[in-house]
């Protein structure tokens, strides 16, 4: 699923100054040796609200590496009645959403894309895969390496999706369909990461170890998408990244065709073809959402548009660049892999596929949210004509990637 990366593109920086600030926080908790503080935040039992209560503590180093002051996260948001919405809709997801997902016996494994350990010819394929792979320019691989590591830290995504309340796997094992969906599209997603990575660590062009520590920060690290428990937030953001997801691993696959390794173009379009599933069942579940309840959801989708959609790796380090995802995200943007123009098209597909301009007999502050989400999009594009303008007057930067045994690539 979830993939890519433009928070951090210039057009952010004129709307989402909050967003900035949390990274310039990350970076100082990267810093600070001896003393931080942190934000305890306590959630008060049956109430909508959150407490924040402060204090100094001193901290051993492996902590510090996975912990950051994000400031005050709420929690809990979705009133308690609304509860019931998601009851009164586990037969609806038994029969609408869970046929999204492909019995294991008919899903493609990794194994049928790579070269097969058990054959004779498995050196000579082997071979063959670092033939195609010799003339892929540096660039595509640090896309190619981010999009993998952020596939890689799939259980920190099942564990946020299992604190969605009135959704949430409460066993482990649950038979209600909302968790059955979750385990089994992270069953699907969890291939997505597999089988990238033992093509790229086939591949010989990129430092495995810089890669593998990266993934094991970011895991440990977790993510903020600002979902506060609520399925409404936590759905409205799966099925924005889930359409951002398909659109990455679609443009990976172009240009790795243009790049001359079709079997990569294969794998990076098998993959796409799985999001794009994924995004029509998140999808499905906003649409019967604002059939039933459309103030609640009208005004959760602006909410999370004005939060920004955070992209799931925003949190990666290698140990060493402590802004690798702005980096990562800088270079994706360049190749036209996700862009701010894709934020945009994702953002207007979503306001017309649910029929958001269309929407009636909505409260005040409904109207206002159907305002804000119905505009956005013409926003964020004159945004980025001028970001754009921007950077074409910069002087081209470059930068070290260890992923790449820190040869410098342009930004
Ligand atoms: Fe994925
Ligand atoms: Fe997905």
């Amino acid at each position: 699923m979830f993939s890519l990366c433009i928070s951090s593109c210039s057009v952010f920086f004129f709307l989402n100054i909050d967003f900035l600030i949390v990274y310039g926080l990350c970076i100082w908790s990267c810093v600070v040796s001896l003393t931080i503080e942190i934000e305890n935040i306590m959630y008060k039992k049956n109430a909508c609200t959150c407490l924040a209560s402060h204090a100094h503590l001193t901290v051993p180093s492996v902590v510090l590496q996975n912990s950051f002051y994000l400031g005050v996260i709420k929690l809990h948001s979705m009133p308690p009645e609304k509860l019931e919405i998601f009851r009164s809709l586990e037969t609806w997801a038994d029969k609408n959403i869970l046929v999204h997902l492909k019995p294991v016996e008919k899903c493609w494994q990794p194994q049928d894309f790579l070269p097969d350990p058990k054959s004779d010819a498995f050196y000579d394929e082997v071979k063959e895969l670092r033939q195609r792979c010799k003339e892929i320019p540096d660039d595509y691989l640090i896309v190619l390496v981010g999009d993998m590591i952020t596939e890689e830290a799939l259980p920190t995504y099942q564990t946020i999706l299992t604190t969605l309340d009135g959704v949430k796997d409460e066993t482990g094992v649950s038979s209600n369909p909302w968790a059955v969906w979750t385990r089994a599209w992270s069953g699907e997603e969890n291939r997505h990461g597999d089988l990238l990575n033992k093509y790229l660590y086939l591949s010989g062009r990129v430092d495995m170890k810089h890669i593998e520590k990266t993934i094991q920060y970011l895991i440990g690290r977790g993510m903020n998408p600002q979902m506060e428990n609520n399925p409404y937030l936590g759905f409205i953001y799966t099925a924005f990244q889930e359409r951002a997801t398909f659109i990455s691993h679609g443009n990976t696959a172009r240009l790795a065709k243009a790049h001359g390794d079709i079997k990569l173009a294969q794998i990076c379009g098998t993959i796409a073809a799985d999001e794009k599933r994924h995004e029509i069942a998140y999808t499905k579940i906003i649409d019967k959402l604002f059939e039933i309840d459309p103030d609640e959801t009208v005004l959760a989708f602006a909410d999370m548009m004005k939060k920004k959609i955070t992209m799931p790796a925003h949190l990666m380090f290698d140990g060493q660049d402590d802004n690798l995802f702005e980096h990562y995200s800088d270079v994706a943007q360049r190749l036209g892999v996700y862009t701010a123009k894709d934020y945009a098209d994702i953002l207007e597909l979503l306001v017309s596929k649910w029929k958001v301009e269309k929407l009636t007999d909505l409260s005040a502050d409904g109207r206002k949210a159907q305002d804000y989400v119905c505009n956005l999009a013409k926003r964020i594009r004159r945004l980025d004509e001028r970001s754009q303008m921007m950077r074409h007057a910069k002087i081209a930067q470059t930068h070290r990637f260890s992923w790449v045994f820190n040869k410098e690539v342009q930004l």
